[in-house]
């Protein structure tokens, strides 16, 4: 048998940071789907917050605050921005290579919804590889790829470990401590910017167990996305890009958000996601994002990136305007966990990143605070894992075992039309018509003869509807029109 002492489910920022917190000693794995850099971090291209210094503390809590409609858990914030300072001086220490001034200043920018340029980044605009690679060459421990987590083995309050496919073989793998660190549920939308591995799995896993999921309602929509693309991950245009002073025009070159918002294209994530789509909807037209504000050089050197990827599909940047829609990008909701990771009432069983529903985000996310609450949660469930008592109990036998059902003939046929009805139905603008319509779907689909992968994301798909079908008022990113508007 096979045992571990941690698992760590993802290869992530969360998952690569848990695990260079926990000691050589311990018997470690982190496990992902794919390859390892199939994630979303791998993605991530604006960079990470951090406050400037102890005094900007309570300004980056309150911008938090006020981009989450208030709805966050407060203590889970506060934690977040004081914890961010101490988490900058482990990255440099560790040799995090953070994009400098020629003078060797660390440079910060500003993005949507924050009150100060405190953002780091690398590469220019891609934070979240230059993070990923850091990490994975500092992560001590064994990391298996072609590992799909299908079950988590429960059994009277406490997790043993996981079951899953290695290398397409079902195997049980015992852990004392399993964290969960395995993403959002980006593979639910049609249009969405995540890892194409990002497929709500885990979390239908824990809808199964009795776990709660919290937030469900409030799924982010990134504003600037090229969704003009046969891929299913959709080319993401960073908010830095506005914040170093991109427009958002009309095909006739009209700045229309100012229509919606007084801070234009600087407002929050939620209001330019639905402003754009309002516009479009209301009259018919393309919008783009226009970047011939910009010096040539510098935009080459500030966004290389992006420059080489639009390149490649025929954009010259930063003449060219690029057509954008909204796209899925952030579940703000997740698997409810405490200030440590812990999963109430749940032993042996964390969750940190994009899966945990900390209350960090409240009703919308802050722009690039997601790599900050990955890293920072992701060392308090260690301290917490740490901390926990050795279990030295029997392990149960776990039976049950679904290893030639995960998929089904119709499958791909139904994940399909799963898609289209959560973008149309449980996007950005929502009807409770809508929403039932998609509830319907849901239930009809989950009766029918389907695998387990996908069972488990319409368990997934089912909590955010229900949750949205719950919030008749709209707030942050979960915005329900009344039937007659
Ligand atoms: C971006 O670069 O616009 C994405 C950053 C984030 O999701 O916070």
């Amino acid at each position: 048998m096979k045992r571990y002492d941690v698992i760590i489910v993802g290869a992530g920022i969360a998952g690569l940071y848990a695990a260079m917190h926990l000691p050589e000693s311990m018997k470690v794995l982190v496990v992902c789907k794919d390859i390892p850099w199939e994630c979303n971090t791998f993605y991530a291209q604006g960079g990470i917050v951090t406050a400037l210094n102890e005094a900007d503390i309570p300004h980056h809590i309150e911008d938090t605050l006020a981009a989450g409609a208030y709805h966050n858990v407060r203590e889970a914030v506060e934690i977040l921005s004081r914890e961010s300072l101490e988490l900058r001086e482990d990255l440099l220490r560790r040799g995090m290579p953070f994009d400098r001034s020629e003078t060797g200043e660390l440079l910060y920018t500003k993005e949507a919804a924050h009150s100060a340029s405190r953002i780091l980044h690398a590469g220019g605009d891609a934070t979240g590889r230059y993070m990923h690679y850091f990490m994975m060459t500092r992560n001590p421990h064994l990391l298996q790829r072609n590992t799909l987590v299908y079950d988590l083995l429960i059994e009277n309050g406490r997790c043993y470990g996981v079951r899953a496919m290695v290398n397409y073989r079902p195997t049980t793998l015992y852990a004392d401590h399993v964290l969960i660190a395995s993403g959002g549920i980006g593979s639910l939308y049609a249009y969405n910017t995540n890892s194409r591995t990002v497929s709500a799995d885990i979390h239908g896993i824990c809808v199964e167990k009795g776990i709660t999921l919290a937030d469900m309602e409030f799924m982010q929509f990134h504003p600037t996305v090229f969704v003009k693309t046969p891929f299913a991950r959709k080319l993401l245009l960073t908010e830095a890009l506005r914040g170093e002073g991109a427009y958002i025009v009309d095909e006739d070159g009209k700045r229309f958000l100012f229509d919606y918002d007084p801070r234009g294209e600087l407002a929050s994530r939620d209001i330019v996601s639905r402003a754009i789509f309002d516009y479009k909807r209301k009259t018919g037209k393309e919008v783009y994002l226009d970047f011939s504000m910009f010096e040539e050089e510098w935009f080459h050197r500030r966004f290389p990136n992006i420059t080489k990827t639009f390149e490649a599909i025929g954009y010259h940047l930063p003449k060219d305007r690029v057509p954008i829609s909204p796209a899925f990008h952030y579940a703000n909701g997740g698997i409810v966990c405490d200030t440590y990771g812990r999963i109430p009432g749940m032993k042996g069983l964390y969750v940190a990143g994009e899966a945990a529903r900390t209350g960090v985000h409240g009703a919308n996310r802050l722009a690039s605070n997601s790599l900050l609450e990955a890293a920072i949660y992701a060392r308090r469930a260690v301290e917490a894992i740490l901390g926990s008592p050795i279990h030295d109990g029997p392990v149960p036998r776990f039976e049950k075992d679904y290893d030639t059902q995960l998929h089904k003939e119709h499958d791909k046929s139904y994940k399909h039309q799963l898609r289209q009805i959560m973008w149309k139905d449980v996007g950005i603008i929502r009807t409770e018509a809508g929403l039932h319509e998609a509830k319907n779907f849901i239930y009809d689909t989950k009766n029918r003869e389907i695998g387990r992968l996908l069972e488990l994301r319409l368990n997934t798909a089912a909590a955010i509807v229900e949750a949205a079908l719950a919030r008749k008022e709209p707030l942050g990113s979960h915005y329900i029109e009344s039937e007659e508007s």
